[in-house]
């Protein structure tokens, strides 16, 4: 292993930058040269490269984002694509690549492992924390203050005007950061799609709280909750238009039910910017030196995460096949505390 590429994949999250600057300064403390690849997979076969050095990674572990570029590729996804992106890989002279994104992009990186032999590790950075094998994702931290950070503003409003508010959070098709953060910011109620609910539950709720005197709330809704069981058709699409959001259906069935005066809010992309708070600069660090250590031993098609504050280490295969489920404990405990 002499020289070794890196790349952002999907979409962005908060920390990526700094996981970047681990893999290039372990790499550099190791001897091997690094090729910053731009723009994701896209990068890879249009051979869209850039010599990293250790003051190309300076001044940006604070800054979200990612520094490469991302892009989610079609392209990549048929053999063809592949081939042109072996070639460049090649002409290059790279050993070895580093992934840093979602699952979809450890799907992509398997193929390079298993069409060409091509040694590539994998690091999670997602706001989804959906990724099974390790607790969390780079970038979920920071969404989860950002969320929070939100739910106090909403929070102000929402008392001055005794008001009802539904907040969307990202997730895609996972709970994760809508339960965590509705927990950490005190949320009415939390929908998410691996749980079963039902909007007259909420309104109940609702109402006898308000018996209590309460006259404002905030109803916490992953976007991609179904409304299947209510009898709305509609399945979670990104790029959505966004008055297809089921938050404005839970907004509208709660306002009729209760009179309350509702206001949705959809956080959107927001949730993906910022500065990386500490623990996602930690973790990013970690797993961008350990990515790297990994390749140097002769790993490959394996994914580092944590896990109990331990650096984790699976196959691609298990990281995208496997379903991390909610914590239950955490999810009852919402509850109880919302009551
Ligand atoms: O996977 C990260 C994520 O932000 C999801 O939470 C969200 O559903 C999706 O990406 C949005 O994708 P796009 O940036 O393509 O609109």
């Amino acid at each position: 292993m002499r020289k070794i590429g890196v790349l952002t994949s999907g979409g962005d999250s908060p920390g990526m930058n700094a996981a970047v600057r681990a893999v290039v300064r372990t790499a550099i403390y190791h001897n091997l040269e690094v090729i910053g690849v731009r723009h994701g997979y896209n990068g890879l076969m249009q051979g869209d490269f850039i010599p990293m050095d250790r003051s190309s990674v300076g001044d940006i572990i604070h800054r979200g984002g990612t520094i490469l570029l991302s892009a989610r590729s079609d392209e990549f996804r048929t053999p063809k694509g592949r081939k042109k992106a072996y070639a460049n890989i090649k002409e290059a002279g790279m050993d070895g690549l580093v992934v840093i994104g979602g699952d979809g992009s450890f799907r992509g990186a398997q193929r390079l492992v298993d069409e060409f032999n091509f040694p590539v590790i994998g690091i999670p950075g997602t706001i989804d924390n959906d990724i099974a094998g390790t607790d969390y994702t780079i970038g979920f931290d920071t969404a989860m203050n950002t969320i929070i950070d939100a739910i106090n503003k909403v929070r102000d409003t929402a008392t001055s005007h005794e008001r009802t508010f539904i907040v969307e959070t990202m997730g895609r098709h996972a709970g994760f950061l809508t339960l965590l953060s509705g927990l950490a910011g005190g949320a009415e109620s939390i929908l998410i799609p691996e749980r079963e609910f039902s909007v007259q539950d909420v309104v109940e709720k609702l109402k006898s709280g308000y018996d209590r005197g309460k006259l404002h709330s905030i109803i916490l809704v992953a976007e991609g909750i179904s409304l299947a069981n209510e009898g709305i058709d509609g399945e979670f699409k990104t790029n959505r238009n966004l008055n297809e959001s089921m938050a404005f259906y839970v907004g509208k069935k709660i306002e009729d039910a209760t009179g309350f005066e509702t206001r949705v809010i959809i956080l959107g992309h927001l949730q993906r910017g910022g500065s990386p708070t500490a623990q996602d600069r930690i973790l990013a660090s970690r797993l961008g030196a350990a990515a790297v250590e990994l390749l140097i031993k002769g790993d490959s098609g394996k994914m580092v995460g944590i896990v109990h504050d331990e650096i984790n280490v699976l196959d691609f295969e298990t990281a995208v096949t496997s379903k991390k489920d909610i914590n239950d404990q955490i999810y009852q405990l919402a509850n109880i505390l919302s009551l």
